[in-house]
C-alpha cells in the first residue's frame, strides 16, 4: 500500500462522554466489531467512582486501565480505525485535553434522559478550539429520555452546534420501536433483549408504504411520519464538508448496551470521519502526505512496576512513515533517538511495530527524555503547537517530609509533572514549590507516586490562590517592573517562565487593569511578546 492509502484508510478518534453516559459500553460494542475483542465485558470501565478517591488501590487499578486502553485500534471494513480513551473523571480533565489534540475527530456521546451535562459541555468546548467534526449519538433509548426534538434543541442551544440528524427514534423506553435511518430511507425495528442483527433494517422507500404500519403500528407509523416531514422541513441536509470543517453534526440514536444503532453509527463514521489530518507547526503547516516523518508525544504514562522507572510515551504520527530502528530527531533536546521497541496498540494487545502511518500511535518506552508537546522529526527543527497546559485551578505547597531524601522529591516532582499529572511552578521569593493541578485526585496520586516510586515523603499545606497564569509583555522593562512589583506573587514555570498567582478573581482583575500592558496568559502556549 501506499503512504496516501494507508492515511487515506485510517481514522483516529475519540469518544467524549459525561461519566455514565455508556463510553465503555459503546466502546466495546466497537470494538466487537472490529474483532478485536470477541466477548463483552473485554473492556473494564476506567471509571473512578467518587467515594474511592482515597484508596490508593482504586487508583493504581485506575493507572493500569488507562495503560491498557490508552488506545484501540482494529480493523474495519479495510479501515484502520484508532480509537483514543479519553479518562472520563473530570479531576483527569487536562489528560483528555491532551489527548484530543491527538484525534482527528470525535463521537459525542449524550445519554437521552440526562441531556447536555457538564463534562460533555466543557469536553466540546475543547473540540470547538481545534474545529475537530463532531458525531452525535444519543444513548439508551432503551430508557426513557427526553422528547427527541427537544433534546436535539438543547443540544443545538446549549454546545452551541447545528445537528443534522441521519436517524430518528421511534418511542422510547418501554415501547421503543426502532430507528428510521433518514439518509438510507431504512427502518431498523429494535427487539430488546435479541442481538440486534443488519437483517432487522428493512428498507423502506416510501413513508406512507402501509408495511411501516405493520412492522410497527399505525400510531407510531403516523407519528414517524409526521416527525419526518418536521426534520426534512426544519434540518437542512447534511452536507459532509460542512461536517469536516466542524460547523455541523450528525445525529444518531440508539443503545448501546443492546448493540442498537452502533454498527450504523460506524459505517457512517468510517465513511464520513476525516483520514489523519495535518497539524500546526512554529514554522509551518505539517501535511499527513509529507515525506518526511514527524509526531508529536500527548501523553506519558509512568510503567506500573516501580522497579522499572521507565515510562511510555504516546506519540502521534503526523506525516510520513515511522520506521523502528530509524534515527529521528529529538526537536527539543537537540540529539537524534533510535527507537528499538516501539509499540502498536490493536484492542488491549501491545505488539512490536515495523512501521506505522499518520494518525496512527506509537508507544515508545521513555527513560525521562520526552515531555508532553516533545516533536520527533527527521532532522527539522520544528515544534508542533497546539499541546498547552491549561492554568490549573487548584493549588497547594509540597512540603518535604523526609530532609535525606530531598533529591528524590525533587527529581519525582520533575518526572511526574512531565507526566503531565499536575504543574509545577517555583516562587521567585522563597523558592517553595507550589503543585498546581485542575482536579483534587492529582494531589493524592501525587503524593502516593512520590512515596511508592521514590520514596519520597511529602505533605501538603494550603496555599491560598485563584489562578495562576503566564505573563508577557512586549516591553521587556514593563514585565520586569511588573514581576519586581508582585514579587511575591510571581513563580517560575518548569520552563522558568514567569507565572503570575492570584489570590482572587479580584487580585486578578486588579491586577489586568492596572496594567494594561502585560498580558495573563490562560494557557501555555502563547506568543511570546
Ligand atoms: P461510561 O463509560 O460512560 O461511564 O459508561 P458505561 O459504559 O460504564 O455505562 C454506564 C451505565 O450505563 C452502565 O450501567 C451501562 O450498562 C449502562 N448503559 C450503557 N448503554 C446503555 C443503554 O443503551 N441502555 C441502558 N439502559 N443502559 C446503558 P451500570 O449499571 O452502571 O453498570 P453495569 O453493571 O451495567 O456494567
Amino acid at each position: 500500500m501506499t503512504l496516501q492509502e494507508e492515511i487515506a484508510r485510517r481514522k483516529t478518534f475519540g469518544i467524549i462522554a459525561h461519566p455514565d453516559a455508556g463510553k465503555t459500553t459503546l466502546t466495546e460494542k466497537l470494538l466487537l466489531f472490529g474483532g478485536a475483542i470477541q466477548t463483552a465485558g473485554a473492556v473494564k470501565s476506567n471509571k473512578i467512582k467518587k467515594h474511592t478517591t482515597s484508596d490508593f488501590m482504586e487508583i493504581e487499578r485506575q493507572r493500569g486501565i488507562s495503560v491498557a486502553t490508552s488506545v484501540m485500534g482494529f480493523e474495519y471494513k479495510g479501515a484502520k480505525i484508532n480509537l483514543l480513551d479519553t479518562p472520563g473523571h473530570e479531576d483527569f480533565a487536562e489528560d483528555t485535553y491532551r489527548t484530543l489534540t491527538a484525534v482527528d475527530s470525535v463521537i459525542m456521546l449524550i445519554d437521552c434522559a440526562k441531556g447536555v451535562e457538564p463534562q460533555t459541555r466543557k469536553l466540546l468546548e475543547v473540540c470547538r478550539m481545534r474545529n475537530t467534526p463532531v458525531i452525535v449519538f444519543i444513548n439508551k433509548l432503551d430508557r426513557e429520555g427526553k422528547n427527541p426534538f427537544d433534546l436535539l434543541d438543547e443540544i443545538e442551544k446549549e454546545l452551541r452546534i447545528d445537528l443534522r440528524p441521519f436517524s430518528w427514534p421511534i418511542s422510547m423506553g418501554k415501547s421503543f420501536k426502532g430507528v428510521y435511518n433518514l439518509y438510507e430511507k431504512s427502518l431498523t425495528i429494535f427487539n430488546s433483549g435479541e442481538k440486534q442483527t443488519e437483517e432487522n433494517s428493512v428498507e423502506i422507500k416510501d413513508l406512507n408504504d402501509g408495511t411501516i404500519d405493520k412492522l410497527i403500528g399505525e400510531d407510531f407509523a403516523i407519528t414517524l411520519r409526521s416527525d419526518v416531514e418536521l426534520i426534512e422541513a426544519g434540518y437542512p441536509k447534511f452536507d459532509k464538508e460542512e461536517y469536516l470543517e466542524a460547523m455541523v453534526s450528525p445525529v444518531f440514536f440508539g443503545s448501546a448496551v443492546n448493540n442498537f444503532g452502533v454498527k450504523e453509527l460506524l459505517d457512517a463514521f468510517i465513511e464520513i470521519a476525516p483520514s489523519p489530518r495535518g497539524r500546526t507547526t512554529n514554522l509551518r503547516e505539517v501535511l499527513p502526505t509529507d515525506k518526511n516523518f514527524s509526531g508529536f508525544i500527548f501523553k506519558i504514562h509512568a510503567n506500573l512496576d516501580p522497579k522499572h522507572r521507565d515510562r511510555i510515551a504516546f506519540l502521534r504520527i503526523v506525516s510520513g512513515k515511522f520506521e523502528r530502528n530509524k534515527n529521528y530527531f529529538h526537536v527539543r533536546e537537540n540529539r537524534n533517538l533510535k527507537f528499538s521497541n516501539p509499540t502498536a496498540f490493536m484492542a488491549q494487545e501491545k505488539s512490536v511495530v515495523d512501521e506505522a502511518f499518520p494518525g496512527d500511535i506509537i508507544g515508545l518506552y521513555d527513560s525521562n527524555i520526552f515531555k508532553i508537546g516533545d516533536t520527533l522529526t527527521e532532522g527539522e527543527k520544528m515544534n508542533f503547537k497546539g499541546i498547552p497546559q491549561f492554568s490549573p485551578e487548584l493549588f497547594k505547597y509540597v512540603v518535604n517530609t523526609d530532609p535525606l531524601k530531598t533529591k528524590q522529591l525533587n527529581k519525582g516532582l520533575e518526572q511526574l509533572t512531565d507526566e503531565g499529572v499536575a504543574q509545577l511552578f517555583t516562587k521567585r521569593t522563597d523558592n517553595r514549590k507550589v503543585l498546581g493541578t485542575v482536579g483534587a485526585l492529582q494531589f493524592e496520586v501525587i503524593q502516593h507516586r512520590l512515596k511508592s516510586e521514590y520514596s519520597a515523603s511529602s505533605s501538603y499545606e494550603h496555599i491560598n490562590l485563584y489562578k495562576a497564569c503566564w505573563i508577557s509583555c512586549k516591553d521587556k522593562r514593563k514585565l520586569e517592573e511588573f514581576i519586581h512589583d508582585k514579587l511575591h506573587h510571581i513563580a517560575n514555570d518548569k520552563e522558568g517562565r514567569p507565572v503570575f498567582l492570584a489570590e482572587s478573581a479580584w487580585a486578578l482583575q486588579m491586577a489586568q487593569e492596572k496594567n494594561p500592558d502585560i498580558k495573563f496568559h490562560f494557557i501555555s502556549e502563547f506568543k511570546d511578546e
